[in-house]
């Protein structure tokens, strides 16, 4: 079964082929701000100028190897309003155009669903962190529940906000990982848990306080260690509570090295295993709603015309996991 999935809830517009055994092809076109955070409408125009290009050549790719395309699946939500409007109208022509059957996927629980795919892991509790998500989550009786969940701005995007400050570029992420490996000097910043769920607005501001008076390699490190040993506590709850043996980082942020290793380090210490998907499918990709868009079909769930419309709240635990 080979399925064409269509990304761009946000910041890259990516067309992936999948089938069972793995990736058949990729292509993607990445927007980025020339200034500030990302325009949701900057955002849907640089999707819809991209759209030909990029579904053209895994079209193209399709075509010359010869494969009968069985489905197209598309991010429906959660996601940018006209960033949403713009993939589901393009999944909607290549389904008729193709006459196969439409699956409208959460583009969290592609990011669950491929994290388990590639990583190999079995029922793991799921920390998810994005640039607009920070979620620690487990399947319990056919829904990823959502045990903790930030109360403000994703972990992600307080990193992206506090590098903007200090005059870093769009998405800062990966900048204050590598600034943060020159430190070893730790800042208080405020650590904000309540019960399982986390706070990181102010944690962000603190830290672009403490860029005024401290090295910038100092508050980068402080910034992680703080943000991420939150993340930590509230995955090893989750652990306890919900009884699993397994833990999976998944999402951008997930990228970032020393979030990893924290986690694995708390794994460890309580005899669990803990699952990193590769680097590649970490991010927002085709890939995932592809993959996502396959298992869905195969339990028999697919997205007709009429309820295909966008869902830019789309929740995680809304959706009904068919195919566990
Ligand atoms: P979602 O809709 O799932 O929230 P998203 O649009 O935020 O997705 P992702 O690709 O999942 O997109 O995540 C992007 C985020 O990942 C950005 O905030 C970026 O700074 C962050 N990121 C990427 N690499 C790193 C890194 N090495 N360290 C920390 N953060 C990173
Ligand atoms: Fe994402």
């Amino acid at each position: 079964m080979i399925i064409f999935g269509l990304e761009g809830t946000a910041w890259n517009l990516s067309a992936a082929l999948v089938d069972e055994q793995g990736v058949i092809y990729e292509k993607s076109a990445t927007y980025t701000p020339a200034k500030g955070g990302i325009h949701p409408r900057e955002a849907a125009q640089h999707h819809a100028e991209y759209m030909a290009k990029v579904v053209g050549e895994v079209l193209a790719h399709s075509r010359q190897q010869g494969l009968k395309i069985d489905a197209v699946a598309f991010s429906q939500g959660p996601g940018l309003g006209p960033c949403l409007r713009t993939v589901a109208t393009a999944a909607r022509t290549l389904s008729l155009r193709f006459a196969v059957p439409l699956v409208g996927v959460n583009h969290c629980v592609a990011h669950i669903e491929v994290g388990k795919w590639q990583s190999g892991a079995h029922d793991p509790a799921v920390i998810y962190v994005s640039g607009a998500n920070s979620q620690v989550l487990a399947l319990r009786q056919g829904h990823y529940r959502i045990f903790g969940e930030t109360l403000d701005i994703s972990v992600g995007n307080a990193i992206d906000k506090f590098a903007r400050s200090v005059g870093l570029a769009h998405p800062g992420g990966p900048k204050v990982e590598e600034l943060a490996r020159e430190s070893k000097q730790y800042i208080p910043l405020p650590y904000t848990v309540k019960g399982m769920d986390l706070s990181f607005s102010g944690l962000s501001t603190a830290a672009t306080e403490a860029a005024k008076k401290y090295d910038l390699n100092d508050v980068c490190y402080s910034l992680q260690e703080t943000a991420f040993a939150m993340l930590v506590e509230v995955t090893e709850r989750a652990m306890a509570h919900a009884e699993k043996r397994e833990a999976m980082l998944v999402g951008g942020v997930g990228a970032n090295k020393r979030l990893g290793e924290m986690l694995n380090i708390m794994c460890e210490e309580r005899g669990a295993r803990f699952f990193l998907p590769p680097r590649q499918f970490m991010g927002d990709n085709g890939s995932m709603i592809a993959y996502t868009g396959l298992i869905m079909l195969k339990s028999g769930a697919t997205t007709p015309l009429a309820e295909s419309k966008v869902r830019p709240g789309y929740r995680t635990d809304d959706v009904t996991v068919t195919w566990a």
